[in-house]
């Protein structure tokens, strides 16, 4: 039974034509650097209070697969404690307990196990998990962080949609590396 009370976000960083990584999978463009002048300064303090407001994550394999590269070279793991669900058919290594693998429907998951254990559920991508998950309606909000970078051809955002998702801007903050951040909400959620 879907909780009434919990939210399901999608949350990418996308270069301003609309790719989360370039073909092959490399992210080096979301180290550009800008500078805007009226833009707001990200405060580790508030970011830290904030990620300690998500409740689990949600990801597929193939982003899976690049936060264990990144983890393997030095870089972190960047969703601390939380409960991280992986969407996969495959037997992936697991680096620590809290991750866990999952195969199966993706509404009966989320509104069957996780809607009711978990308040603020984050899906991180990428763009095949994160077009499934609207295309079944299962999104109540998507957060869009547009970083000032065209790149040309990549893996976008959303991989084919097969119809319209009408949107509220809910949220709009542009910050001085030239981010902006955007925060939708899925109408008719
Ligand atoms: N810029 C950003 O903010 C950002 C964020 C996230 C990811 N990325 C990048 O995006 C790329 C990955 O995105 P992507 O769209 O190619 O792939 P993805 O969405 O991460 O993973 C897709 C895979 O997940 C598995 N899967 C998906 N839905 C499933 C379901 N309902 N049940 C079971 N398994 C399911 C399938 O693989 P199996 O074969 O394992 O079943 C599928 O091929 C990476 O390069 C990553 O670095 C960027």
């Amino acid at each position: 039974m879907a909780n009434p009370d919990s939210r399901v976000t999608i949350h990418m960083a996308a270069s301003l034509d609309g790719f989360i990584a370039r073909k092959d999978g490399r992210v080096d463009w979301l180290e550009v650097a800008d500078e805007f002048v009226g833009g707001d300064t990200m405060d580790p303090g508030f970011v830290e209070a904030f990620l300690k407001t998500i409740d689990c994550y949600v990801m597929g394999s193939r982003t899976y697969e690049t936060a264990l590269r990144f983890e393997a070279q030095g870089l972190g793991w960047a969703y601390g404690d939380k409960p991280t669900f992986v969407l996969t058919s495959r037997d992936l290594p697991r680096t620590r307990d809290t991750v866990q693998l999952h195969s199966g429907d993706l509404a009966q998951f989320v509104n069957g196990r996780l809607r009711p254990r978990f308040h603020s559920i984050w899906f991180v991508g990428g763009g095949v998990v994160s077009a499934e998950c609207l295309r079944r309606g299962l999104a109540d909000e998507v957060r869009y962080s547009i970083l000032p970078v065209l790149i040309g051809e990549g893996i976008p955002f959303f991989d084919k949609l097969d119809r319209d998702i009408a949107l509220h801007l809910a949220e709009v903050k542009a910050y001085k590396s030239g981010m902006v951040a955007l925060r939708y909400e899925v109408r008719g959620q």
